[in-house]
């Protein structure tokens, strides 16, 4: 019987040679993808779906190249190009992580873990994903797809919730050597699009031969997978309903006016009272963008 690490070494080299045949080409994935360019692309992928990232994600480059043209611009600027990719309070993140580049690191992306995580607004996540992808150092970068995929492939579980002990599942894949980024991203590969969470494709599976969960048969979760919540009516749709008046307007909009668009008058002043708290908009009597 093979010992444990020769299982995962097979896993490592299937899933590595399913991904050099089968992988997107994706912008931040090609060997011109600078550092920022690859920090951006993480940022903006956490909750958003690729194909809705591609589009902002060249834009964003194209006005903001380096860090330091970021951070000379105002954070309402970052805000305002943001524009339908939702969760706004990434932009403000992304400017606040330009400006600690500039001041900390004379422009450049740093390019230790360490360095990442001490950034504003980054992440264990984005941290691990921009070392790995952006410099090749050898990390776990642990999304919800790799967590799927090693919860299936060594516990048998459809999923796992983040934890010491999925992450230590992950660790175990990790291999020695300059193979640890391109494992990184196939792993997540795979998640993406064959071992997905609800029509998972193992007869396309170059692990399904070695995975715990295909041997016992696709035991769902014990707990229903939660339901999304409708859009519709939300403090998200608000949320997102005002900050697009407000980008979309040139001057800043009385705050009336503002909230008398939306039907319920109570939420749209909830939500208006929380972009400002959290420095998304700006203002009292007018609401405007930071500018
Ligand atoms: N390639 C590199 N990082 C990625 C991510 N977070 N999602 C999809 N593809 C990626």
């Amino acid at each position: 019987m093979c010992g444990v690490a020769e299982r995962e070494g097979s896993v490592v080299r299937s899933v590595l040679a399913w991904y050099e045949t089968t992988a997107r080409d994706l912008p931040w994935r090609r060997p011109d993808a600078t550092p920022w360019g690859i920090l951006v692309s993480e940022v903006m992928l956490q909750q958003t779906p690729v194909a809705r990232v591609l589009g902002p994600w060249s834009v964003w480059l194209q006005r903001w190249p380096t860090p330091g043209s970021l951070a000379a611009e105002s954070s309402g600027a970052a805000v305002a190009a943001w524009g339908r990719l939702g969760y706004p309070r990434r932009a403000l993140r992304l400017h606040q992580a330009a400006v600690a580049i500039v001041e900390r690191h004379g422009g450049e992306v740093p390019g230790t873990y360490e360095e990442l995580l001490a950034l504003p607004g980054i992440g264990d996540y984005t941290a691990a994903a921009v070392a790995s992808f952006g410099f090749g150092a050898r990390h776990v970068v642990v999304d919800t797809n790799v967590r799927r995929v090693v919860a299936r492939v060594s516990a048998g579980v459809a999923d796992l919730p983040p934890s010491a002990a999925s992450r230590r599942l992950a660790e175990s894949y990790l291999p020695q050597d300059a193979d640890a980024p391109r494992w990184a991203v196939a792993s997540m590969e795979l998640g993406a699009l064959v071992c997905t969470a609800r029509s998972p494709r193992c007869e396309a599976c170059p692990i399904s031969d070695l995975c715990a969960w295909h041997a016992a048969g696709h035991p769902a979760l014990d707990v229903p997978v939660r339901t999304t919540q409708s859009w519709h009516g939300t403090d998200r749709q608000c949320r997102g309903a005002l900050l697009g008046v407000v980008r979309e307007t040139a001057a800043p909009i009385p705050r009336e006016s503002l909230v008398s668009g939306w039907a319920d008058a109570t939420q749209a002043e909830r939500c208006l009272a929380a972009l400002v708290g959290e420095g998304l908009l700006y203002g009292d009597e007018t609401i405007s963008l930071y500018g």
